[in-house]
This record gives C-alpha cells, structure tokens and sequence, in this order.
C-alpha cells in the first residue's frame, strides 16, 4: 500500500511553492517567462492543450511530476492497462482501456482474451444496428424502427445521452435517439409523448441489470408498448433489447438473451460508453463511425500510456487539478465547452470525475489526508458568461476553468451585419474569456480610461484566475472520443496520487437500500411506525397526508 502522500518530499516541496507563489500574477509569470504560452502546452491526438494560463512556473511543474513519481504512478498506469486488479475493494481489473484496442491487438486477463471477447460484442452490435439502420430488422406489425429509446441510469445514461448529443451531425440513418433515466414518471411520459410503438425499439441499458429506477421504467415501457400494439407479448422480442453483464437478470426480465449485448465486470459503470453501453450512439451513428469514436479514446490511451510524464497530458492536467484543490484550496472546476453540441458534457463528467474521486478514505481503508474530488459542473459558452461568469472574475473564490473550443464548427451561419461568422464570434468569446481570467484589468487601466473614482473598484478585474484551454479540430466521434479519455485518465492520475480506489462507488449503496425501506412507509395504509429521527418522520408524515393517507 503506498504511503501517505502528504508526508512525501514532493509533497512538501509543493506546499513551499505554494506559498512562493500564491501572490505572484499570472501577468508576472508571462512577463518573466514569456515562451511559456508556446511552450506550456501539449498534444494528445488532435487535441491541443494549452496549460500555459496555470498559477504554475516550470519548477511548480516539476515538483508536481515528482510528486506523480513519488505516488508510482506509471506503475500504476501500467497496472491498469495490463489488468490487474487495481479496483481492490471489489477485487476487479479496471480495463476500459480494452474497450478500444484495436482487433489485432491482444491482452489476456484472469486468462481470457479480452480483446477477442471486446471485437466479438462489437461485432454483434455492428451486425445488429446494420440491421436496425437498414429497415431489415422490424417491429412487430413489420414497420421499421425510427426512434430507439435507451432505458438506463448514471453510466448507462449518462455517456450515450452526451455523446448522442454531441454528434449530431453524424446521425445519418434516420434513427433518432431518446433517454429515459429518471424514476419520476415525468421523464418517461415526456420521453414517450407522441411516439409510435410500432416504430419503437427499447435498449433497457443497465450492467447489474438490478437497478431500480432502470428496471421500473423498462417495466412501465413494456406496458405502453403492449397496450399500443395490441398485439401479446411475443411482441415484446421485436422491440426490446438489452445490454447488460447480468444475463440471468435479463432472462428473468423477459428479454431473449440473444438480444442481449454484453460487456465485463472489469467495465465500471461511467467508464462503460464505449462498450455495449453505447449501442444507442452505434444505432444513430453506424458501425464506422463508432469504430472512429472508439480509435478516438485509444489514441489517447497510447499517449497517456506512453508520453513521458512531463508531456502527458492527462498527467499534467490531472496534477494541475490536484495543484489547486490541495494547495490553494479550490472546490471546483468549471469546464466550459463552447459548443452547444457537448451541453451534456458537463453532467457526464460529474458522474465520470465526482463519482471516481469522491472518497474520504483510501485503498487500504485509512483516511486520505488531503481533500479529494474536484466538483466538476459547467455549462456550454456563451450562455454561461451571461450566467455565472461574474463570480469566475470577480468572485472571492478561485474556480480554475477548463475551456473547450473547436476550429471548425458544426454548424456556421453569417452575422447579423454579414461580415463575417457566428462561429467566429463564438471563438472570439472563448479565447476573450480566458484572457480576461488571466490577465484582468487594473485598477490603473481603468481609472485611465477616465472611469469615475467610485466605480473603481467595482470595474477592477483582477485576472490571476487559471484556465486550461483545450482545442481540437472538430467535433468528430473520434474528438469526442479523445476528449473522453482524456479526462478519464485525468480522474485516474489524481485518485493514484490520493491514494484511493477511484473504480469504486460504495457511498451510493445505503440511499438506494433506505429507498426500498421507506417506499411501504410512504404507501401502507395503516399509520406507520415512527423513524428513527423526528425529521424524516415528520417529512414522511407530511407527504402522507399530501397522498391522503
Ligand atoms: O448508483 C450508481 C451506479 O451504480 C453507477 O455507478 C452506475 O453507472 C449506475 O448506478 C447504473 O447502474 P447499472 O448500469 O447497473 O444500472
């Protein structure tokens, strides 16, 4: 078991570089290291990364790679990429990276081909949405399916709902993709509202296939599918599928396992949009396409396994986190996508980053001694500048941002005076925005610019606030891809550093159990036993009587 981090050389070296260099600008350490906006940058497939805008100079940098070594933390990349059982507390290899190794490639784990096993599951949801896609594969009355509903929660939501999203322009077969995750009825009823189950295709995405908000919905859709059709529940065959690692469940659920696509145990559940989890994003994409998607995260994967530490982005990214939450004492980073096609971004990494890296404990069940857990949330820009970007200038916190940009965009349209491109007016926004936090405007510069002596103050923009840029080419299934791995690998790097088990997910379980205890609370007929606080017992109270019971 590695050794606390906080007690390391490394660990103390930061601190005094911390205090060093908590009251030096960002305007200083551009002027006393210019080349350090072309130098501090990095790339990791097409993505350019430009971390120069960090409270950080080089030897800050290098004191954070010691810190990494001091933590092991290539050998434990190595541990992770060969499958061993990094995720201890459930005794699993941690292997999405196997997820998208290329078909000739191989890796034998707990002696299995896992690459084998990965291209054979592919290969059945290439052969299954070619079907789909093509009108082959129809519904029971003989229509062809134009809407595919994925019934699923937390990861097997989350990462198809984005990236559907985020590739719009890549669904080309006339499928059109819907989610229910929720357990409110609300988002079912939405979801279904107008839809034709004739022309409907369920994928019940769960990989316990236990999951109670997954298995109600899936429930409750059966049912609209069976009433709308009339047709008996041999139906059900034509217009449910499944993805799940639980086959018995499957089974018991009424679902023909040979409409089941399967992945691993060693695939955590906000890890898993690349395995059969995504056959939603395949249905509405095509097999190629998803192909690039998955080339997209291993292009990253090589580089995270292979560049030197001090040209790894998701290392560098990953400390540069770290940096901030354990030295300066933030809570949060923004990431701000400017593209409205990645307006779900945000929401997958708070499930990916917070559900990873949320642990007050480590690996051998000691406390960590430092904070851990970024609180990852954002929205896409511009929107958010006319929203929260006030307390990112001007605010008493620190919130180091990550910012998302893209040199050729979606969708282009003329500015309203013709002369030029919404997009570049979106571009001129972003690289405004991480400028502005840097850099900021003096109190001098404004009282210059004959601003009354009162308002002053309230004008100063006092820059010194951090920013990752990151910029790619496109919005690509490969980018979007990249961009995924490239903060999975961020969340890895931090939990080694922290000393913790970021594959696994306890803290959910007692929620979950304590809903089924209150669910006949809330619905049995006769008074119910008083709780054990007065607080849930008068709430639980209270809610009765709005049911009038
Ligand atoms: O409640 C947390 C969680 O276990 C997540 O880790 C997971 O992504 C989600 O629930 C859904 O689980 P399943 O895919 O098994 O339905």
């Amino acid at each position: 078991m590695s050794s606390d981090i906080t007690g390391t050389a490394a660990w103390q070296k930061l601190r005094d570089h911390h205090a060093r260099i908590q009251s030096v600008h960002l305007r200083e350490l551009f002027d006393e290291d210019p080349a350090r906006g072309h130098e501090l940058t990095v790339s990791a497939g097409d993505l350019y990364i430009d971390y120069s805008k960090h409270r950080v100079d080089r030897a800050t940098l290098e004191a954070l790679l010691d810190l990494a070594r001091s933590a092991d933390l290539e050998a434990r990349r190595d541990a992770m990429f060969a499958g061993q059982h990094i995720n201890t507390s459930e005794d699993r290899a941690v292997l999405h990276t196997a997820l998208r190794l290329p078909a000739d490639a191989s890796l034998t784990v707990d002696g299995q081909d896992v690459v084998a096993d990965v291209h054979e599951v592919l290969d059945r949801m290439g052969d299954f949405t070619d079907r789909l896609r093509s009108g082959q594969w129809r519904g029971a009355t003989g229509e062809r399916i134009s809407t595919v509903v994925n019934i699923g929660i937390g990861g097997s939501d989350l990462g198809p709902v984005m990236v559907y999203r985020a590739l719009r322009h890549y669904v080309d077969a006339g499928i059109s993709v819907r989610f229910i995750s929720n357990i409110d009825p609300s988002d079912l009823v939405r979801t279904l509202h107008g839809l034709d189950p004739a022309t409907t295709l369920f994928i019940v995405a769960s990989k316990t296939f236990s999951t109670l908000e997954t298995l109600t919905n899936a429930t409750a859709a059966r049912r609209w599918l069976l009433d709308g059709l009339g047709l008996g529940t041999d139906a059900v065959a034509k217009h449910f599928v499944a993805v799940s690692t639980n086959a018995d469940r499957v089974a018991e659920f009424g679902i023909d396992t040979d409409n089941m696509f399967g992945f691993w145990d060693w695939v955590g559940g906000r890890y898993s949009v690349d395995s059969a989890i995504g056959l939603s994003v395949m249905a509405a994409i095509g097999r190629e396409r998803f192909a690039e998607f998955l080339a997209g995260f291993h292009a990253v994967d090589e580089h995270f396994r292979t560049a030197p530490l001090e040209e790894n982005a998701p290392v560098l990214l990953g400390l540069l986190g770290l940096w901030y939450s354990n030295f300066f004492g933030a809570e949060s980073r923004a990431v701000l996508p400017y593209s409205n096609d990645l307006v779900r971004f945000a929401a997958y990494l708070q499930q990916l980053t917070m559900e990873s890296n949320g642990k007050s404990v480590r690996a051998d069940g000691s406390p960590v001694p430092a904070s851990t857990g970024e609180i990852f949330w954002g929205e896409p820009g511009t929107n958010g500048q006319h929203a929260f970007y006030q307390l990112l200038h001007q605010g008493t916190r620190l919130v180091p941002a990550d910012f998302i940009g893209f040199g050729e965009p979606t969708d282009d349209l003329p500015t309203a005076d013709g002369t030029g491109s919404m997009h570049d007016l979106l571009m001129s926004n972003f690289f405004a925005q991480t400028k502005v936090l840097a850099f900021g405007k003096t109190a001098e510069e404004i009282a210059a610019e004959g601003t009354p002596e009162h308002l002053v103050p309230h004008k100063v923009m006092p820059g010194n606030r951090p920013s990752t840029t990151i910029l790619a080419p496109k919005l690509t299934p490969s980018v979007i891809g990249q961009l995924i791995a490239l903060y999975e690998h961020q969340v890895f790097v931090e939990g080694v550093i922290w000393g913790i088990d970021s594959f696994d997910q306890w803290g959910v379980e007692l929620g979950k159990t304590q809903a089924v205890e209150l669910q006949p609370v809330l619905t049995a007929a006769e008074s119910p036993a008083a709780q054990s606080d007065t607080s849930t017992d008068s709430l639980v109270r209270w809610y009765r009587r709005q049911r009038g019971r």
